[in-house]
C-alpha cells in the first residue's frame, strides 16, 4: 500500500540517569516501520517514551542502544544529511519571537541550504498555503497562537523534506482519523502496531479509546 520505508527504527533504547529516580528506561527496545506516504502515529500515555523516540530520530539526542535509518540514512552516521531531510514539529514550535515570519521562515530555508532563487518562490508558495501572508511582516511575538502554529508549520516544510515528525494531539478521534497505522508505546516498548480495523479486530471495540485502553491493560498484565 506504501513506499519503500521512509522511517526503520530497530531495537531502540534509551536509559536516562536520574539522580533520584535512578536508571529510567524510557525507551526500551523499539522497533517500527513507516513507509513512503503512510502517516503513522506513536500513541502512548505520559511518559511512554514517544518525545524521547522522536528527538533521538530527529538526531538531537543519543539513544543507548539501537539503531535507525531515515529516508535509507543511518541517523547516526549521516546526521546531517537526515536532518535536512526531515521536518520536525516541536511542542514548542521552535519560533524566535523577536522576528518576523518572513524572517524566521528565511531563515530557517538558509540553514536547511536553499538559496535566495529556490527560497522567494518556495516561501510564497508556502505563505498562500497557510494563509501567511497577511502578518508575514508582524513581529511573532505580536501573533496569536493559531497564527504562530501556522508559522511553525511553514519553518518545518520549508526545505520541502520528504520525512514529516509533525504533529502532536491528546485527541484520540484526531488521531483515529488521520493516521493510516498506530502503535501503541507503553513503558518504553511497543505494545501493539496496526490500522485501526486491524486494533479493532484485535481488542473487540471499536472506538480508538476504547481500544487504546484495551491494549494498556494487556501491557499491564504482560507484567508492564
Ligand atoms: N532528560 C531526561 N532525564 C531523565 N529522565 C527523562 C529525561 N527525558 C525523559 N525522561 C523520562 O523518560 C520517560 C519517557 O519520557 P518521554 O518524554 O519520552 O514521554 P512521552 O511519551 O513523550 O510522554 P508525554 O505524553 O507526557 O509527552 C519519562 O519517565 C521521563 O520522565
Ligand atoms: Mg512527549
Amino acid at each position: 500500500m506504501f513506499g519503500p520505508d521512509m522511517i526503520s527504527v530497530r531495537d531502540l533504547a534509551k536509559v536516562f540517569q536520574d539522580k533520584k529516580r535512578g536508571p529510567v528506561r524510557a525507551v526500551d527496545g523499539v522497533s517500527f516501520d513507516v513507509g513512503r506516504g503512510e502517516i503513522y502515529g506513536l500513541l502512548g500515555p505520559n511518559g511512554a517514551g514517544k518525545t524521547t523516540t522522536l528527538r533521538i530520530l530527529a538526531t538531537v539526542l543519543a539513544p543507548s542502544r539501537g539503531s535507525a535509518t531515515l529516508d535509507g540514512l543511518d541517523i547516526f552516521r549521516d546526521g546531517r544529511r537526515v536532518r535536512q531531510r526531515l521536518g520536525f514539529l516541536s511542542g514548542d514550535m521552535g519560533l524566535y519571537h523577536r522576528l518576523t515570519p518572513r524572517e524566521l521562515v528565511a531563515f530557517f530555508g538558509r540553514l536547511n541550504s536553499l538559496d535566495g532563487a529556490r527560497l522567494r518562490p518556495r516561501m510564497d508558495e508556502l505563505f498562500s498555503l497557510l494563509g501567511i501572508h497577511e502578518f508575514a511582516d508582524t513581529k511573532i511575538d505580536k501573533l496569536s497562537t493559531g497564527m504562530r502554529q501556522r508559522v511553525a508549520i511553514a519553518r518545518t516544510l520549508v526545505h520541502d523534506p520528504p520525512v514529516l515528525i509533525l504533529y502532536s494531539t491528546h485527541v484520540m478521534e484526531e488521531a483515529e482519523c488521520l493516521c493510516d497505522r498506530i502503535g501503541v508505546i507503553h513503558r518504553g516498548k511497543i505494545r501493539a502496531v496496526g490500522t485501526i480495523e486491524e486494533l479493532r479486530a484485535r481488542t473487540g471495540k471499536s472506538r480508538l479509546r476504547e481500544i487504546f485502553l484495551d491494549l494498556l491493560s494487556l501491557a499491564e498484565g504482560d507484567g508492564g
